[in-house]
């Protein structure tokens, strides 16, 4: 791709100017942007890149796995694995409002990144993947009046008393550009087609107050029905798909007993660039037969129901 060899030898050029001989160091999340990122700036200035990931136990079913063994198995990029569940998750006891979870999530982030920041003997400047709707969408909706949607962490819920300086190689492209960046990178096709996944993790997807047996819960869910979307060969087709559980409660009946458990919501958008989505129309017959593997399954739920709301007026998160 023509546009893109010319993006990357631009930015690279960037990178290195704003750089100089200092140190960076780059959050991974696990999804395509701040793997892109990171991959982008390793190109640039090599060893001066330190990539950290931080398990901040908000993450899905296996996905710590997949980050480590991409980047330090395939690509030998310095990575430093940090075990924070207990930090994060401790943390968010009690915590119900999504912005408030953002804003403690969000500077949790920064405390560790800036310790790790000094463990390597300093570093001052922080990369992340931020994009461009991730720009927009903190700051004002499209058209409207200027009122923040969500503070998406990585761009208006980092706290103000940051040391770092940011580096945000990816600022002006929207995903389906910085999909085309990863594979003239060289990323792997099955990295670069990785549905989006929010910094936050699950701590959105769980409405309300989060414990960790409902994050438990929450990933067993997640994990069949992305099974189910994989293999009825829909993953591709999907912008997101994700479920969220509810802090509901409903009344059921499985073999001859009452149930009273949680409900699960299944979400699944297609979407260009995340601004705007619609709400993917799957087959009943497909829905049934997520719906009884979840139910089957989990312990916990009781009842699946199917969001179809689209963007506007819903968000494609929850919360
Ligand atoms: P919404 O819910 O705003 O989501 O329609 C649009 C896209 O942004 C992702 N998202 C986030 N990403 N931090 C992130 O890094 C956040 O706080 C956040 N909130 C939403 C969402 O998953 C979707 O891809």
């Amino acid at each position: 791709d023509w546009t893109m060899k010319a993006f990357r030898d631009e930015a690279i050029a960037r990178i290195r100017a704003q750089v100089g001989s200092g140190r960076v160091i780059c959050g991974l999340s696990g999804g395509v942007d701040s793997a892109v990122a990171a991959v982008l700036i390793h190109e640039a200035i090599g060893d001066q890149l330190t990539c950290v990931f931080v398990d901040h136990g908000l993450l899905r079913a296996g996905e710590a796995d997949w980050v480590v063994s991409l980047f330090r198995d395939s690509y030998n990029i310095p990575l430093v694995h940090v075990q924070a569940q207990d930090l994060f998750v401790g943390a968010l006891e009690g915590v119900s409002d999504p912005e408030v979870k953002r804003k403690t999530i969000g500077k949790l982030f920064i405390d560790v990144f800036e310790a790790e920041a000094k463990k390597i003997g300093g570093a001052e400047f922080l990369a992340q993947g931020t994009l461009y709707p991730d720009v927009i969408e903190s700051v004002s909706f499209t058209g409207g009046p200027s009122v923040t949607i969500k503070s998406h962490h990585n761009v208006g819920g980092l706290p103000e008393r940051m040391n770092m300086k940011l580096v945000e190689p990816l600022r002006e492209l929207f995903k389906d550009e910085v999909r085309a960046l990863g594979r003239e990178l060289g990323l792997p096709q099955a990295f670069v087609g990785r549905h989006p996944f929010p910094g936050p993790g699950l701590a959105i997807r769980v409405p309300g107050t989060i414990t960790r047996e409902k994050l438990d819960i929450l990933r067993k869910a997640d994990a069949i029905y992305l099974e189910e979307i994989r293999n009825a060969g829909l993953y591709d087709h999907i912008w997101q798909a994700f479920a969220v559980l509810l802090p509901v409660k409903t009344v059921g009946v499985m073999g001859d007993g009452r149930t009273y458990d949680h409900v699960c919501a299944l979400r699944a958008v297609t979407s260009v660039d995340g601004m705007t989505a619609d709400f993917y129309p799957f087959d009943m017959q497909f829905l049934g037969q997520v719906a009884t593997r979840i139910i089957n399954e989990v312990k916990g739920i009781n009842r699946v129901t199917y969001d179809i709301t689209s963007k506007p007026p819903g968000t494609i998160e929850w919360e």
